[in-house]
């Protein structure tokens, strides 16, 4: 930034010490009348409210869009969605989380939106200004990247915090924006709308969400990889012959097929999704969990990917899917993706990891799947060995488990593979899982970075796929057909199979 305009800005109240984290919070939704709001974003909001991390006292939602709605309209719009699959909360909760939602209809690059919009906010915060001083301004951009820079340039002007400016830093309060995905369409599109936003806001500043971070067995790789003696000698080349990441949905592009075939099912889900959990399942201990340290781990991981090669890649797309009207009739775009990403460093070395994602397949279901070397010296070679695989399933019905070889129960000495099992449902009755989305936003207001998306992390990412997608994008690559509701082009299992992943 580095211009004298943002100079009340101190180093220590930029870092994320001493920052106060209670007082008047407002929760502005831009994009309030879309898709992910009703959907994800407000739902969040309301399963916080009823677990009491939003207080009525303190918080304020306001949704944003350029659509003319009324409070209630807005309120009405998003009754239905707000229990989702809990039913837990009784109907008087929904009723009062409503009442703290208010609408405020604007465009996304005018300055009289944003001028009303920060007029509302102020009058929350004076209404609740025994701490004028600590309040927060969450802002949540659930619209197309598109609009992101201008919608950036109209909080930075018109809707930040203002008390912050005439007070010391210690004194508290913040402007937060969290951003969603896709984050750019390649690495210069990604670095353009990085600096755009990064003129405009600290890096401490911005939320880049990718929701995948928010389910509970992603959290759970740290723990897993880094808490047990089991996996500590064993997570490396000697040990491991391949990870396979896989994202299934038995559904098509369902009334997004104009943003899809924009996209790809790479820039949909493979390029952020499947590669963070890539990022956790084959980077080096950090040095602590500070979000810093764990990110720079993640970073590090993802400069260490080989180029992708054209052979160990598999695209498809499945047929009907150009049926879609907001389809080019002559669509390239893939709805199915195998990559193989080769690391090159002392663990990974040699060890394919298989990243597998596609629509309208056989079933709904992300996994990994860590699979293990052949015993050496194997003297039970029988037809039921199978080679060791440690599976965790991160939806549906949360679990992990182990396949390992044991003895056939009974008199004769044969062999059957078998699983060592942790079902969530089953181990962990009654607790109640988070959605991701809840945990996620709870952290921004924690100011908790840990699980969001560095900027060098993203750019790390695009690399890895920007000339892969080029090719894809001039036409070099095609898609393969197949059928909606099967396991996508049979050339995919060969791929994994030549990579050496074996069927257990
Ligand atoms: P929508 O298409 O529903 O758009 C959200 C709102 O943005 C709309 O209600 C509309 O509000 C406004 N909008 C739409 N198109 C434009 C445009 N071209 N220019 C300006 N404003 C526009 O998007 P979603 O809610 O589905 O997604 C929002 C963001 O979240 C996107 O970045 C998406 O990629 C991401 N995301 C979505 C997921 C989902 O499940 N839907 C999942 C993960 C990420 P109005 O016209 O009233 O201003
Ligand atoms: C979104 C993608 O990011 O993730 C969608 O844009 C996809 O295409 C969705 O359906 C899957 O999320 P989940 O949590 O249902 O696996």
């Amino acid at each position: 930034m580095g211009s004298s305009e943002w100079s009340h800005r101190s180093d220590s109240f930029w870092s994320n010490d001493n920052v106060a984290e209670t007082g008047c919070l407002s929760i502005i939704v831009l994009g309030a009348s879309g898709d992910l709001a009703k959907k994800k974003t407000f739902p969040a909001l309301f399963h916080l409210y009823c677990q009491g991390f939003l207080p009525p006292n303190e918080v304020h939602i306001f949704g944003y869009a350029r659509t003319k709605i009324s409070d209630d309209e807005l309120r009405n719009r998003i009754r239905g969605y707000l229990l989702g699959e809990r039913s837990s909360s009784p109907s008087e909760d929904v009723s009062e989380f409503l009442k703290l939602v208010k609408y405020v209809s604007g465009s996304y690059d005018s300055a009289e939106g944003f001028q009303l919009l920060d007029k509302e906010i102020a009058m929350h915060e004076i209404s609740k200004s025994s701490q004028e001083v600590s309040c927060r301004r969450l802002f949540y951009l659930a619209l197309p990247p598109s609009v992101y820079p201008s919608v950036c340039r109209m909080i930075r002007k018109y809707c930040m915090n203002k008390y912050i400016r005439y007070f010391p830093a210690d004194l508290g309060g913040w402007t937060r924006v969290v951003v969603e995905k896709p984050f750019g369409k390649d690495l210069d599109s990604a670095e353009l709308l990085s600096s755009q936003i990064g003129e405009l806001f600290d890096e401490p500043q911005i939320y880049r969400i990718d929701h995948y971070l928010g389910k509970e067995l992603v959290q759970n790789l740290l723990v897993l990889r880094f808490a047990n003696r089991f996996f500590l000698p064993l997570w490396n080349r000697d040990n491991i012959d391949n990870v396979q990441i896989v994202f299934r949905e038995d559904f098509g592009t369902e009334g997004r097929g104009g943003y899809f075939d924009e996209y790809g099912i790479i820039r949909d889900i493979i390029q952020n999704h499947l590669l963070q959990v890539f990022c956790l399942v084959a980077m080096e201990k950090p040095v602590s969990l500070k979000p810093e340290h764990i990110r720079d781990e993640k970073v590090k991981v993802l400069q260490s990917v080989l180029p992708i090669k054209d052979e160990e890649v598999v695209l498809g797309q499945y047929e009907g899917y150009r049926d879609d009207p907001t389809v080019p009739d002559q669509s390239n775009t893939p709805t199915f993706a195998t990559v193989i990403l080769r690391i090159h460093n002392e663990r990974w070395e040699g060890v394919p990891f298989i990243l597998k994602a596609g629509k309208a397949l056989n079933s709904r279901k992300a996994e990994i799947r860590v699979q293990f070397k052949d015993v050496p010296g194997d003297i039970f070679k029988c037809e039921k060995q199978g080679r060791n695989e440690f599976v965790i399933r991160l939806q549906p019905s949360e679990a992990m488990y182990m396949k390992l070889t044991v003895k056939q129960p009974g008199l004769e000495m044969s062999t059957v593979q078998s699983e060592l099992d942790l079902s969530y449902k089953q181990r962990y009755q009654g607790v109640m899982i988070p959605e991701a989305y809840e945990r996620l936003i709870l952290d921004t207001i924690r100011c908790d970075q840990q699980h969001f998306v560095r900027r060098d992390e993203l750019k790390a990412a695009w690399e890895i796929f920007t000339p892969l997608l080029h090719r894809i994008d001039n036409g070099e690559m095609k898609p393969t057909p197949y059928q909606q509701g099967s396991r996508g082009p049979t050339e995919a299992d060969e791929l994994s199979a030549k990579a050496g992943y074996v069927q257990t």
